[in-house]
């Protein structure tokens, strides 16, 4: 097993090139079983969790052709209907097969994803809406078992906006008899991406970017091609390293309206920030001053910014909150950032940072993918050497941070590791 080894204190400097999103290639992926044909997916990310979910479609028959950035899909002869286990165990988003499959082909059989790092994460808004939709759906033995002969539209009014709900839901409708209505959809720019790719591929979707979907059912869809948004979340990490680490960093190949709130956070915390088309340069203050922060459904903060921002939180002037309202337990970095010398007082979802002047090395161990984020993160600005173990969680989702930070004159490595 790997683990990097982090020399802290380097001040970063230079460009960092943003790859695509992993949450959105996760959705477009599937979207190719909703018709036969070949596909190009540009500007997609090489992740653990692509290769995760490039195994679950090759195992229904799909192939696949990677040319740098450019994926192709090939959707001619998929002949099995099965997310298994072993998939989808690993990562949650294989669920995503759900929506097209059911709609396409009439039936699917998904297992169950089971518990979570972060805590309990149902399923039961995907089961419900693709059962309002006209599915028979079962669960027996860990399994999603759903049939149906054609799918009706419907209305559907979830309690809660779910990304990966409304994606399934989108998948499943756009091939339904009729319309539906989708009220409270969620809005994150990886839906919208989603939303592209299918009125591209000749769906009929109202209401892009709102909380509120028209779906009207079409009999047939057809291939296309289609670029994957830039990584919002990569974006937001590498600029929490600029600001963590003195200096000043562009990211580029970025959507800097899609992270918002995070510049105005930053700015808050006394960054510099300049955009320049698809571009952000962040010049780090002199002093962080402590912001508050408050997870939120989009446009609001990103809980997959959470612990990145108690990292920053960790070195500013001052005492600041940091609350999770979409994932109650997603914490486990806490006691990792403490071994740095972080001061964090935890109850329940509410995280109460005071910050140190500065962070010391320790041996750290990654406990999901942002956690593992979060950690780099500090271990960039603590004085020492600091070893984080089980870095197999960041490889889901950071395209080579470690060159891409090295790149900025960070001084990290990737070694071999017998302990972990
Ligand atoms: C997606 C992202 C994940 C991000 C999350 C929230 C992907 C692959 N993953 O996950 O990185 O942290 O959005 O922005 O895109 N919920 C239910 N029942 C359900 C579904 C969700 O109660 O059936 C709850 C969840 O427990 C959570 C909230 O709804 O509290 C939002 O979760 P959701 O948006 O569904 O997250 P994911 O799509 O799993």
């Amino acid at each position: 097993m790997d683990k990097f080894l982090i020399r802290g204190g380097k001040k970063l400097k230079g460009e960092i090139k943003i790859s695509g999103a992993k949450n959105a290639s996760l959705a477009l992926m599937p979207a190719t079983l909703l018709a036969s044909g070949k596909y190009e997916l540009y500007n997609t990310p090489n992740l653990k969790d692509v290769n995760t979910m490039i195994k679950l479609l090759s195992s229904m028959g799909v192939t696949f052709e990677r040319n740098n950035t450019t994926l192709s899909v090939n959707t001619f002869r998929v002949n099995k209907f099965e997310a298994p286990y072993e998939h989808v165990k690993k990562m949650r988003a294989s669920i995503y097969v759900l929506g097209p499959l059911i709609s396409r082909y009439g039936k699917a059989k998904v297992s169950l994803p089971g518990g979570c790092a972060w805590g309990p994460r149902p399923v039961n808004l995907h089961i419900e809406a693709i059962k309002k939709l006209g599915a028979k759906i079962e669960i027996d033995r860990g399994y999603i078992i759903a049939k149906a002969k054609k799918l009706k539209g419907a209305k559907i009014v979830f309690d809660i906006q779910s990304v990966g709900a409304t994606g399934n839901t989108l998948m499943a409708a756009v091939l339904a008899k009729g319309s539906t209505k989708i009220e409270n959809a969620a809005t994150e720019p990886e839906i919208t991406n989603l939303i592209e790719m299918l009125i591209s591929m000749g769906a009929k979707i109202n209401g892009i970017g709102t909380t509120i979907l028209e779906i009207e059912g079409v009999e047939e869809l057809h291939p296309t091609s289609i670029k994957t948004i830039p990584d919002r979340i990569e974006a937001g990490t590498m600029l929490i390293a600029g600001a963590m680490c003195g200096g000043k960093i562009t990211i580029t190949n970025c959507e800097p309206k899609h992270i918002t709130s995070v510049l105005l956070k930053l700015k808050e915390a006394g960054a510099k920030i300049k955009i320049s088309g698809s571009s952000v340069t962040i010049s780090a203050p002199k002093i962080i001053k402590p912001v508050d922060v408050t997870t939120e459904v989009y446009p609001g903060f990103p809980t997959d910014m959470q612990a990145q921002w108690i990292s920053l939180m960790s070195l500013a002037k001052g005492n600041s909150k940091i609350i999770d309202t979409i994932y109650y337990d997603r914490f486990s970095h806490v006691p990792e950032l403490q071994r740095l010398g972080a001061n964090i007082n935890l109850i329940e979802n509410i995280a109460s940072v005071t910050g140190s002047k500065k962070l010391t090395s320790a041996k750290v161990m990654s406990t999901d993918l942002r956690a593992s984020a979060a950690l780099i993160l500090a271990a960039l600005a603590a004085k020492g050497v600091t070893e984080v173990f089980r870095i197999y969680h960041l490889d889901r989702g950071y395209e080579e941070i470690e060159k891409k930070l090295r790149s900025a004159g960070a001084d990290i490595s990737r070694v071999a590791s017998e302990e972990y």
